[in-house]
């Protein structure tokens, strides 16, 4: 990967409550095409003894058709500069424009799996369990009202960490 190095988990340095506030893209690839979208939820952990991230992705969600296609994705994040980028994959669906030609961004992979060159850091994923979020289980009835009221609850990807790469240039909030 030009303009990346391949670090291990153990220099990951990054604040998981920082997500909130920087967000970052989930990429896969479906039978030759690539789509993508902004996520400011999820997390990185342990979970059955590997280093694993999750993230939300609602049912509607065109990305949602790629990812579960995919065997691994990507897991991208940029510096501010491209917070607008970010903010309109956030916003449009890839079903509706060609959005990632749009964004200026330009797409590579790493063993078949789509990633962006401008990112400063690079994820790659294997999934390993998938779950979609129930009403029944929610303790806080709030939650469950305030953020499904269409009932389109999220679909919980539980994802192993198999590659870390950081680019060679300027920072990221991540190490
Ligand atoms: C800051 C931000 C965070 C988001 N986080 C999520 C998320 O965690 N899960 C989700 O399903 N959608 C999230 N979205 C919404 C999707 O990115 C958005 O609906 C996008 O247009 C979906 O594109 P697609 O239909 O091409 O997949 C977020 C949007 C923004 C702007």
């Amino acid at each position: 990967m030009n303009g990346f190095k391949e670090i291990g988990y153990k220099e990951f340095k990054i604040n998981p409550f920082d997500l909130k506030h920087k967000w970052m893209l989930i990429t896969a690839e479906k039978e030759g095409k690539v789509n993508t979208m902004t996520a400011s939820w999820g997390g990185f952990g342990v979970l059955w003894n590997k280093e694993v991230v999750f993230v939300v992705i609602r049912p509607q969600r065109y990305t949602k058709e790629f990812v579960d296609a995919a065997t691994s994705f990507s897991l991208t994040f940029f510096n501010k500069e491209y917070q607008k980028e970010l903010g309109y994959l956030g916003k449009v669906s890839g079903r509706d424009e060609d959005k990632i030609t749009k964004s200026g961004f330009t797409i590579a992979h790493e063993d078949g799996i789509p990633y962006f060159t401008e990112a400063n850091a690079v994820l790659f994923v294997k999934k390993l369990y998938i779950q979609q979020l129930a009403p029944e289980f929610f303790l806080d009835s709030k939650i469950d009202k305030t953020w499904y009221p269409e009932n389109d609850h999220h679909y919980l990807y539980v994802a192993e960490v198999h590659k870390i790469f950081k680019s060679t240039e300027g920072e990221s909030f991540i190490f």
